[in-house]
């Protein structure tokens, strides 16, 4: 069993590297992210919990994020392993996450605050197939989406503003549990400031 742990600041690249990468390892992807916005959408208690803190770029709290994985490891395609990605992101989430499954390895992907703001704010996504791309540095192909039925869409918390509000929850809140997982062992940390394919080669290499 592989649970592998992609691990940066906003932007870094997490979710395009999750993406590329579940098809190397059939692994799934878990994202919190990406769970809770479903759950604002679904305006499920959750969902309505975690809004404000979300548009206000700050973390949601560790318990209403440890039960949705808790509740997320029980499905069947996560028996095998998965692919965490923007979990988790403080001490007492890790300290959760490891009475639930052992952590593999923690692929860090690191890349410089200046290049974050102008990477979410140029962020769009295939509201059909969840397919991100970027206005410049990762454009819509030609041909459209390769899943053929493209709709575009943006995040609501993809604005400079709030940009600024989650790097500061990044350092603060997250960057910590680097040591954590030194300290344990599981950390490599792979440059995440170059081509996204270089990037995809590199994470692959370290699972090797
Ligand atoms: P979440 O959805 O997890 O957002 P995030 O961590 O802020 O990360 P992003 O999804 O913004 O970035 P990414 O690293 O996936 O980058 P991407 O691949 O899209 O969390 C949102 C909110 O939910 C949080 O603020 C918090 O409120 C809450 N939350 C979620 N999980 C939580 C938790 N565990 N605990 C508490 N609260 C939680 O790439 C970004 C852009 O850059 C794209 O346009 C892409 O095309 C482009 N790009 C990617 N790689 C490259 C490259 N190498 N070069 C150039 N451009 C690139």
């Amino acid at each position: 069993m592989l649970n592998i742990v992609l691990f940066g600041p906003p932007g870094a690249g997490k979710g395009t590297q999750a993406q590329r990468m579940m098809d190397a390892t059939g692994l799934p992807q878990v994202s919190t992210g990406d769970m809770l916005r479903a759950a604002v959408k679904a305006q499920t208690s959750v969902g309505l919990e975690a809004k404000k803190y979300m548009d206000a770029g700050a973390l949601v709290p560790d318990q209403v994020i440890i039960d949705l994985i808790k509740d997320r490891m029980k499905e069947g395609d996560a028996q095998d392993g998965v692919m965490f990605d923007g979990f988790p992101r403080t001490v007492p989430q890790a300290e959760a996450l490891a009475k639930i499954v052992d952590v593999s390895i923690v692929l860090a992907i690191d890349v410089p605050d200046e290049r974050i703001v102008e990477r979410i704010c140029g962020r769009f996504s295939c509201g059909n197939c969840g397919a991100v791309y970027h206005d410049s540095f990762n454009p819509l192909p030609k041909l459209g989406c390769t899943c053929g039925a493209f709709s575009e869409k943006r995040r609501a918390d993809d604005t400079e503003s709030t940009v600024v509000a989650r790097l500061k929850a990044y350092h603060e809140q997250t960057a910590p549990l680097a040591t954590f997982y030194e300290d344990a062992g599981l950390f490599t940390v792979v440059d995440g400031d170059r081509d996204i394919d270089l990037i995809t080669t590199d994470l692959l290499n370290a699972l090797n």
